[in-house]
């Protein structure tokens, strides 16, 4: 099992690690940054569709519903095409108002959970069409669906769920792309751009992950902690609840994510001197709004850690503790900003004594409702 683990202590650290090669595996082959062009094999083929899809709907659970929302901001920024996110637990069983017209992205990582299936065979009842977006080739869901493209993360054992998480939402980063090539919604110019710097973020996934001795020393302040709210606004709030996910799933801490403008209409009773408070402060269009957020949190004396962006100065006067991750465009915030909130939960579950790979109560795929 040492040898499947690849030297590290779990699963779940080795697939943290592993995100610099998947995410470079998801990207590869489909992008062409000198040409601005985004290639997506089983998408490209419905291009027509998609041309003129009135709105967009994803399904999906738990992480993979998180990075269906990270998809929102995209697809709606860059291609300008409305989107919807349900839990596919909720949208089977609503009666929802679905279409010919309709695409329905499912995303899994294990294409085998039962509510998104459900999800899937209902919207396909219905004529929409369906895109998939997996990670285990050959599951049920991709072979439920119309089209779709994998993620390429290779197997995930944790059973919470990181580099699937990652590579998903670079998938849906192509896809947006894809859409926003087709419609013409993004210049060639901006595209190649856009690629370019995308090329570029598994190199800067690795800068993130060495700041692991530090998220260490912060993670033995907080490992005691009862509570952690997670705050971030845009695609940062996504960030945040996939952090704050990630946390109570192996840890058992509390967590909550919550938009961080938010707070001020409930969480921020739970603020006091005990209470930490994650926030996801980069240098992006709401920095200026996530600082007066910090200010607010301060002001009640909770204890802040923020993600920031390198070379950051001001948030740093502010809060007790500050991780930084490279700069980026905010298109990608979203997978530089989780890294260190993967190092965090799982370095807290280590000192907990939690059993990382295998939570309590928790199984690697939902097959059952
Ligand atoms: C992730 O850490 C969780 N264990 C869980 O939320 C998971 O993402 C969810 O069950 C969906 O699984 P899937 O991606 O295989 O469909």
């Amino acid at each position: 099992e040492m040898l499947e683990k690849g030297g590290y202590d779990h699963f779940m650290l080795k697939e943290i690690y592993e995100q610099p090669r998947s995410v470079r595996d998801c990207l590869r082959g489909r992008i062409y940054p000198n040409e601005g062009r985004v290639q997506l094999g089983g998408i490209s083929e419905f291009a027509h569709k998609l041309k003129n899809v009135d709105r967009i709907i994803i399904v999906a659970c738990g992480t993979s519903w998180h990075a269906g929302l990270v998809g929102e901001y995209l697809i709606e920024e860059y291609s300008r095409i409305p989107v919807e996110v349900e839990y596919a637990s909720e949208f089977r069983y609503r009666n929802p108002i679905i279409t010919e017209k309709d695409v329905v992205i499912a995303i899994s990582q294990s294409g085998e959970t039962a509510d998104t299936m459900a999800a899937i065979e209902m919207a396909k009842e219905k004529g929409a069409t369906i895109f998939g977006v997996c990670n285990v080739v050959g599951a049920s869901i991709p072979r439920l669906t119309h089209a779709g493209a994998y993620t390429h993360a290779g197997p995930e054992i944790g059973v919470a769920s990181t580099k699937a998480f990652t590579a998903q939402v670079t998938v849906l980063t192509l896809i947006a792309f894809h859409l926003a090539q087709q419609k013409g919604t993004l210049t060639s110019s901006k595209l190649a751009e856009l690629l370019t710097e995308l090329d570029n973020i598994p190199q800067k996934i690795e800068k993130a992950l060495e700041s692991e001795s530090l998220i260490k020393e912060i993670s033995a302040k907080f490992k005691d902690s009862r509570n952690c709210l997670f705050l971030g606004r845009g695609s940062g709030f996504p960030v945040a609840l996939e952090g704050a996910l990630k946390l109570k799933e192996i840890s058992y801490i509390h967590a909550e994510g919550y938009p961080a403008a938010e707070m001020k209409h409930g969480p921020i009773a739970l603020i006091d001197e005990e209470m930490p408070v994650v926030v996801i402060a980069t240098k992006n269009s709401s920095y200026e709004k996530v600082i007066s957020n910090i200010q607010e949190v301060k002001a009640r004396k909770g204890i802040v850690l923020a993600i920031v962006t390198e070379g950051d100065t001001e948030v740093r006067k502010m809060a007790d503790y500050c991780i930084e991750i490279p700069d980026a465009s905010e298109a990608f915030l979203p997978l530089l900003a989780t890294i260190p909130l993967q190092l965090l939960s799982y370095h807290i579950a280590v000192m907990r004594g939690c059993n990382v790979d295998q939570p309590r109560n928790l199984a690697k795929s939902v097959t059952v409702e």
